[in-house]
């Protein structure tokens, strides 16, 4: 890992701290409305009003555990790697506190105007025009706050981690613009510059970009910074991670298709989507092993190391989805996966097993050492969350397998006289079981959100009457550490 100069280096953690306690909150809301929406596919009356129906309230979720949660996740800890790791304070830090002002506000104009049923329509870009711009302003200046940083270092190399960040800043600014352009009608409506085919390609060359640079790169920029100092040894090969980013970037692009088989997109186009997606297959797992292989001679660690597993199952779910993915892309497989619940396990393995599990690890990490700590208040508490998470996420996904490959065969079941075996309700009703195990591992994913919160609001408070914390502040420490 890049070491900076042996010079005390003032670094900026007031941003850091924001959007680290920002990120469990917004885990615990956005979760929490996952389980509310859980609730109402057992029960569907279950606190459902105008504004509060399945409708409205999935794109509440989905906009809030991805760009909330996870965005705060990966602002905080970007804004931590780059300074260590460029021995430099943040470039531009009234932009970086604008970063911060200006997320929360994007946050809470969804929050106000999914529940209204104000949407572009477009599956993670719902947003309409005026929060999209406001989304581009914070974007950019995302963007010039972290290169800028880049560009101030005093070390002379640039830590891998820093280049997965930079890769996902710069790609979602490029997806978010091309993407969101629209002709607005009104304050609340808009309608998309692209129409038919050509609309549902540019799509899902953002969605799964989406999936590609916001849930995967700048996740793997925190598991290259992460992994490495939770188990006190260096990245496995750093060879691997150079190789590791050149080929999940060159190949990330071309996968969009895989979203549209079937469709009315050119056959040659679903072709490569899906040729694309199996290719993928390598550099995913090329980076999970450099991930696993970096605790060789550390296994022990993860007997009394909470963070550490939190870490390393991450890297396991990661590898399981980066599996399951590119055989759902295989036309034949999708022909039964698509639109089942296969496809809600497969983003909820994604989802909940690596991209909350890695984000909530480096948070257990960064936040004692932004507010000058040695340590959170409970390492118990952090082992109780660990295995609420795992057990919820484990009864999540075995739940949507089931339900998936039965909804799927289900589907596809002839008599012999050529009609269908099952009525569309049938499938419904034979569903309910697993939606009952559904629910039941998101509550234990959320009483373990929860557990976090207690620990983190133990943990602020420990630092304000802590002196040393006070008087040290988290603010000023030897580079590189
Ligand atoms: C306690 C945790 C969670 C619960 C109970 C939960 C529950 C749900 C439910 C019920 C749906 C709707 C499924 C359907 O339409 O059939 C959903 C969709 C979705 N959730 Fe979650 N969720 C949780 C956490 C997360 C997290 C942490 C993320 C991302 C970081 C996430 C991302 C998504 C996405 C992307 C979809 C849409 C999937 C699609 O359209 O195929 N969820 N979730
Ligand atoms: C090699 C990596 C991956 C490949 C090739 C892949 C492939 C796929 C495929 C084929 C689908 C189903 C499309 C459909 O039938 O509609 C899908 C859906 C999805 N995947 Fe993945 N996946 C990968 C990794 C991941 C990871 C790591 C995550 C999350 C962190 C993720 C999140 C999603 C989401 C959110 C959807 C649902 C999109 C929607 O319809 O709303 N994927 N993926």
């Amino acid at each position: 890992m890049a070491q900076a100069g042996s010079t005390p280096v003032s670094y900026d953690y007031d941003v850091v701290r924001k959007f680290s306690v920002m990120t469990v909150v917004w885990g615990i809301f956005g979760m929490a409305m996952g389980v509310l929406i859980a609730t109402q596919l057992v029960w569907p009356e279950f606190l459902a009003s105008e504004f509060t129906h399945f409708g409205r309230l999935r794109p509440l979720h989905t906009n809030a555990v991805i760009f909330a949660f996870g965005g705060c996740a990966l602002f905080a800890t970007s804004y931590y790697v780059v300074q260590r790791t460029c021995g430099t304070t943040l470039a531009f830090p009234g932009l970086a506190k604008f970063t911060f002002w200006g997320w929360q506000a994007v946050i809470v104009s969804a929050a106000i105007t999914l529940p209204l049923g104000l949407t572009s329509t477009k599956e993670y870009a719902e947003l309409e025009w005026p929060i999209d711009l406001l989304i581009a302003a914070v974007w950019i200046s995302y963007a010039i706050v972290f290169l800028g940083t880049i560009r101030n270092r005093t070390t002379p190399h640039i830590y891998v981690a820093n280049w997965f960040y930079a890769a996902f800043i710069i790609v979602i600014a490029v997806l978010h613009i091309v993407n969101s352009m629209a002709v607005p009608v009104s304050w609340f409506k808009s309608y998309s510059v692209y129409s038919g085919a050509v609309d549902a390609m540019v799509q899902w060359w953002y969605g799964h970009n989406a999936v590609g640079f916001f849930l995967t790169a700048g996740f793997l920029g925190m598991m290259y910074y992460f992994v490495p100092k939770q188990a006190g040894r260096p990245v496995y090969s750093y060879r691997l991670s150079i190789v590791h980013f050149w080929a999940l970037i060159a190949t990330y692009m071309w996968a969009g298709a895989h979203h549209l088989h079937y469709s009315a997109l050119p056959n040659w186009a679903q072709s490569v989507g899906m040729v694309m997606s199996l290719i993928l297959l390598a550099p995913s797992w090329g980076g999970m092993i450099n991930g696993v292989m970096t605790l060789s001679g550390a296994w022990q660690k993860l007997r009394h190391d909470p963070i550490l597993r939190f870490l390393v199952v991450s890297l396991s779910f990661y590898g399981m989805s980066t599996f399951e993915g590119p055989m759902m892309a295989i036309k034949t497989v999708n022909a039964l996966s698509h639109n089942t619940d296969w496809t809600i396990g497969h983003v909820h393995s994604g989802a909940l097993g690596w991209v909350a599990m890695v984000s909530i690890g480096a948070i257990y990490h960064v936040l004692p050492k932004v507010y000058g700590l040695t340590a959170m208040y409970s390492i118990r508490l952090i082992n109780l969350h660990f295995w609420l998470a795992t057990i919820g996420v484990v009864l999540y996904i075995a739940a949507m397998w089931v339900n998936g490959i039965m909804q799927g065969l289900m589907w596809r079941a002839v008599n012999a006289d050529g009609t269908l075996t099952y009525a569309f309700i049938d499938s419904v009703s034979a569903s309910y079981a697993g939606y009952t195990v559904r629910l039941l591992g998101g509550i234990l994913y959320v009483i373990g959100m929860l557990v976090m919160g207690y620990n983190v609001y133990r943990t602020l408070r420990l630092a304000q009457t802590d002196s040393t914390a006070t008087s040290v502040g988290g603010l000023t420490a030897a580079a590189g550490k």
